[in-house]
């Protein structure tokens, strides 16, 4: 039998995603409202923290946090100043934040802050964090010791406004969009100091279409909760999406964080109703899918009319649908997804994606 090798970073899920923004107030409201998120945490001078405002919000397993600076000068702002709103930590569950600090910069990651424990009256929590690709960070919460709403610090809070939930669960894959020549940079790190396995790779010849073109590969921890693809941009006849981020971005950073739902359908029309765009599929997709994808249990006309994606591996398939960017600059955007046993991640829609992206960037003057 061969050797189990013991996984030095064990890790229950994602914590929470934490974003820098301009206007944390209104960033809030934007996923209270459009998202179904509930308010249940907050930080800022109310609660004795001077310089900056959190809020957290919550939907079934998904936590995120929204903070602003309230001050000109400090990393907050800075941060914002540069990326315009977006992710900054991506949070990982774990039992020990000690160790995984430990285990992690041993291997040769770049800390962030050594752990620290926090307390108040509900118990402790430990955190630690470490830098990732460009100015995002990993944070280790070790939360077995306390039981308020979020961090020790924040508030409970119960907002008057509670939106209805629309059916997001949790988080299924957060990718990361890198430097040309820098994917497998990344993808060594997250398997050499994390302990990640290399699940798939895309090169152009999967993903591309006559101007754009990206190499992909993806990692995921030993118990498959954790799953980051990497992307990079591949030479294409015009900018690639990727380039077109990394130029509004002003570097590396999260492209999109992928939330699985159990029921599409009910959810994605429910961020329509509440706001939300999505990227634009052509009706042609829908002619010749069923042949591509073979017998699926939703009906094709529910989900040509929401412009859902299908796709299809050895193990089952999978709808998924993206939106468009969630801010001013073509940065940051999310994808819903409900897997029927796939556990890929629409490498089939690719082309028809990027086309519709395609025609996104065009109209912004980027192509
Ligand atoms: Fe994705």
């Amino acid at each position: 039998m061969p050797e189990m090798k013991q996984d030095f970073l064990p890790i229950n899920g994602t914590d929470h995603i934490e974003f820098y923004v301009g206007n944390a107030k209104q960033a809030s409201l934007f996923y209270q409202h459009c998202f179904g998120f509930n308010l249940v945490a907050y930080a800022g001078p109310e609660t004795g923290v001077r310089d900056r405002a959190s809020y957290v919000l919550q939907q079934d397993k998904i936590r995120l946090v929204l903070t602003s600076s309230l001050q000109p000068g400090g990393e907050i702002t800075e941060h914002v100043k540069k990326h315009g709103d977006g992710v900054k930590v991506l949070a990982l569950w774990v039992d020990d934040a000690s160790k995984s600090f430990n285990e992690t910069v041993v291997r040769g990651a770049q800390p962030a802050f050594a752990p620290q424990t926090l307390r108040d009256e509900f118990g402790e929590v430990v955190i630690s964090s470490i830098h990732t690709y460009g100015e995002t960070v990993h944070t280790f919460v070790e939360r077995k010791n306390y039981k308020g709403s979020f961090l020790p610090g924040y508030k409970s809070i119960k907002g008057s406004f509670k939106p209805a939930p629309i059916g997001l669960k949790h988080v299924d894959h957060c990718v990361g969009n890198v430097e040309l020549g820098k994917m497998n940079y990344w993808i060594d790190f997250y398997e050499k100091v994390m302990g990640f396995k290399l699940l798939v790779t895309f090169d152009d010849s999967d993903i591309s279409t006559e101007y754009s073109a990206l190499m992909s590969k993806v990692v995921a921890n030993g118990n498959g909760y954790i799953k980051f693809p990497i992307n990079e941009p591949a030479p294409g006849k015009k900018k690639s999406q990727i380039e077109e981020y990394l130029d509004f971005y002003k570097g590396p950073g999260v492209q999109h964080i992928a939330i699985a739902t159990d029921d599409i359908i009910k959810t994605v029309s429910e961020l329509r109703a509440r706001g939300v765009e999505f990227l634009y599929v052509p009706d042609s997709y829908y002619e010749d899918v069923i042949k591509r994808v073979g017998k699926i249990n939703e009906d094709l006309h529910e989900l040509k009319k929401q412009n859902i994606l299908i796709d299809r591996d050895e193990e089952g398939y999978l709808l998924q649908i993206f939106t468009k960017p969630v801010q001013d600059r073509p940065t940051l955007f999310f994808e819903i997804i409900e897997r029927n046993g796939a556990k890929s991640f629409g490498k089939g829609n690719f082309k028809a994606l990027f086309e519709s992206i395609e025609r996104e960037q065009e109209l912004r003057g980027n192509l």
